[in-house]
């Protein structure tokens, strides 16, 4: 038992070494924020299914603007801050919270580097790590920004790498970008190519020429485009609608979302899981709770390094 394990324990060696260092796990993220209806963050937590929770939006900020945030029905008539110790929670389950900025509504934009860099200091005070009198969300520290860029196209490089900055080596400020499905993106394209994100989710809706609306060649065209284009540390996410109704296209049945497009999209080595707009159609529709046992390959579940260097000690110590 002990030879064995001796001669074995250099191959587990070699796996662990050839798993991609940079690279974030796998899961599910959902986007909340934007429907009254979609209960609290507690609840979304609870389910188990999320790795990742986008709230969405900071949708005034930048071109000197007083940055500000609209979370639909959630905050009234109570203050957003009640929303901290759910976010705390959120985190001890092991989901990281982002701030998604931008969306479809809203007014933002920079008008040169040193407005992206007011931007980005404005998030880390009122979001991150850093302090500010009334922070919108409370004390919680979230866990990074998600990218959601609808409008203008410079300067964003310039904020992402901003952003990062801010990471330190016992909190990493994690960054999301949320694309439209033409490669390059006409608003995140600069951004993303810094490599300053951990991960790409990739709307694939609203665009049947690009979407599932269009046939699984469509979509997997567009997906193959995007897995071969991204930074070598990012993970790809498959951003699509939770119901019919929650987009104008792009909608995947659960059963052909598990029998035929991820067992597709996981041959790419940079997949990183799906990304859902939004957590009430999803609540709505059952659609986690359907696609979740399918969404990541066993060996891509939570922790895989963690695990693998479990079992090779356990190998060891016999
Ligand atoms: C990806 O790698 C580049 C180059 O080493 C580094 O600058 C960047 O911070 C990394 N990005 C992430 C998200 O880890
Ligand atoms: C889903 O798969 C079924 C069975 O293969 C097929 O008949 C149906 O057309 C598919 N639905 C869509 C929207 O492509």
């Amino acid at each position: 038992m002990a030879t064995s394990a001796i001669k074995f324990f250099p191959i587990i060696l070699l796996i662990i070494l050839s798993l991609p260092a940079a690279m974030e796990g796998c899961g599910i993220t959902v986007y909340w924020g934007q429907n009254g209806f979609e209960g609290d963050l507690t609840e979304a937590c609870d389910t188990g299914f999320y790795s990742h929770v986008n709230i969405a939006f900071l949708n005034v900020f930048g071109m000197g603007q007083t940055p500000s945030y609209n979370l639909a029905g959630h905050c009234l008539p109570s203050p957003c801050n009640v929303f901290s110790p759910q976010i705390d929670y959120c985190q001890r389950q092991g989901v990281k919270v982002l701030l998604s900025i931008g969306g479809a509504i809203g007014s933002y934009g920079l008008s040169d580097a040193d407005d992206a860099r007011r931007v980005a200091q404005y998030i880390y005070d009122n979001f991150l790590g850093g302090s500010a009198p009334d922070r919108p969300l409370g004390d919680a520290v979230l866990d990074g920004v998600d990218f959601d860029i609808e409008s203008g196209d410079a300067y964003y490089e310039d904020l992402a790498l901003a952003l990062a900055s801010y990471s330190t080596p016992a909190r990493k400020v994690y960054l999301a970008a949320a694309p439209q499905p033409i490669y390059p993106d006409a608003y995140l394209g600069k951004a993303i190519k810094t490599e300053a994100f951990s991960y790409i989710g990739v709307q694939f809706y609203n665009n049947p020429s690009y979407d599932y609306s269009g046939g699984k060649e469509a979509l997997m065209a567009a997906w193959n485009k995007w897995s071969s284009s991204i930074p070598a540390n990012a993970t790809l996410l498959l951003g699509l609608p939770a119901s019919s109704g929650a987009a104008g296209s792009g909608y995947i049945p659960p059963e052909n979302l598990t029998s035929d497009i991820l067992p597709e999209v996981k041959k790419s080595s940079n997949y990183g899981g799906v990304m859902l707009w939004s957590r009430y159609e999803d609540k709505d529709n059952g659609y986690s709770q359907k696609i979740h046992p399918y969404v990541c390959p066993a060996a891509a579940a939570t922790k895989p390094i963690g695990n693998i260097l479990d079992a090779a000690a356990a190998a060891a110590a016999v």
